[in-house]
């Protein structure tokens, strides 16, 4: 039997996502959306192209979260985008409801399933669905990481007037503007780029993964990204489903990891068909470090803010 991903949100990153899914014949999809008629009608329309997609899965519309029943994965992407000069942490109280209510539904209708969350603040979000859930830390992961690596690897190839996909970069810590972007484990094929790049170079592409976000809203003016967005959920996705055992970047639930306990942070995780199978810890060195600290400390504060710290 094919497996099912339900994508909560039917909008930019929500529908761009299941057309990724569905265009790669991956699995079956549920789009699941408040509007009434908006994720059907998506739905419908990415249907009439899977002759032309030469796929056979099936994508359906719901506006009742019982819809989304048996799906093997959640991903959460309903809530509110950035406008420009909104930070991500400026829709926390916005799309806490939402992601709590969504939350509610995927314990009560898919209790078996791995949760990955989009919605911004993500990394609190994603903190929030695992106590709303009570799901074990390896089923609620969030994504972030994986687009701010991205993004990275992208202004690292232009720089070097290299292929992207000759670039391995990471990001840690929290989706946030304090997010770590790691020179020492950023690589051209192999090669560190602080044997490549002068350390002022370095300094602004990593003032400019930072601010990555931040650089295509203020170009949309209307939301935020989404085409890379959906990529990164994808890649997570894939991972999951094929039990692919991909290290990534996500935020997981961190239980004496990196000296941390009860607390999402983006920390290298092992992806494959239980969820995070397993979390990475890296030697952080130096401002490494100092970074990482504060980058979870900006975590730490909103969630302490809204009472959502995890007791193991
Ligand atoms: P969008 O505005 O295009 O779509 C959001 C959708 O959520 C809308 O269709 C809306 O009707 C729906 N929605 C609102 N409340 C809902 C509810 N209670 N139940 C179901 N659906 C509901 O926004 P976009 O661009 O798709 O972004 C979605 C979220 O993802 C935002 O919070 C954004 O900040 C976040 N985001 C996070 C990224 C990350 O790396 N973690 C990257 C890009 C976006
Ligand atoms: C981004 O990084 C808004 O979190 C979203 O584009």
């Amino acid at each position: 039997m094919r497996k099912q991903v339900a994508v909560i949100g039917a909008g930019n990153v929500g529908a761009t996502l299941a057309q990724l899914i569905v265009q790669a014949g991956l699995s079956d999809v549920v789009l699941y959306d408040i509007v009434e008629g908006m994720p059907q009608g998506k739905a419908l329309d990415m249907m009439e192209a899977s002759p032309l997609w030469d796929v056979g899965v099936n994508i359906r519309g719901a506006n009742d979260l019982k819809d989304i029943s048996g799906s093997h994965i959640v991903v959460i992407t309903a809530g509110a985008a950035r406008k420009p000069g909104m930070s991500r942490d400026d829709l926390l109280n916005i799309n806490a409801g939402v992601v709590r209510t969504v939350s509610k539904g995927i314990a009560e209708y898919c209790p078996e399933s791995i949760v990955i969350v989009v919605t911004n603040p993500m990394d609190v979000m994603a903190q929030l669905c695992r106590v709303t859930t009570d799901f074990p830390a390896e089923r609620v992961m969030g994504m972030g990481g994986v687009l701010d690596s991205a993004r990275f690897s992208t202004f690292v190839a232009e720089e070097l007037g290299v292929s992207p996909q000759d670039v391995d970069a990471l990001v840690l810590g929290g989706h946030g503007d304090r997010m770590v972007p790691m020179p020492r484990y950023t690589t051209v094929r192999g090669v560190p780029i602080t044997d490549l790049l002068p350390a002022g170079k370095i300094s602004s592409l990593i003032k400019r993964t930072r601010n990555g976000g931040a650089e295509i809203v203020a170009l949309l003016k209307t939301g935020s990204a989404y085409y890379a967005p959906a990529a990164s959920a994808f890649q997570m996705v894939r991972a999951i489903l094929l039990d692919e055992k991909r290290v990534v970047p996500a935020a997981a639930c961190l239980n004496g990891e990196y000296g941390i306990d009860g607390l999402y942070a983006g920390v290298p995780v092992v992806l494959g068909s239980k969820g995070v199978e397993r979390i990475i810890e890296l030697q952080l060195e130096g401002d490494e470090k100092d970074f990482f600290e504060i980058s979870v400390q900006a975590v730490k504060g909103l969630i302490e803010k809204t009472g959502l710290m995890i007791d193991h």
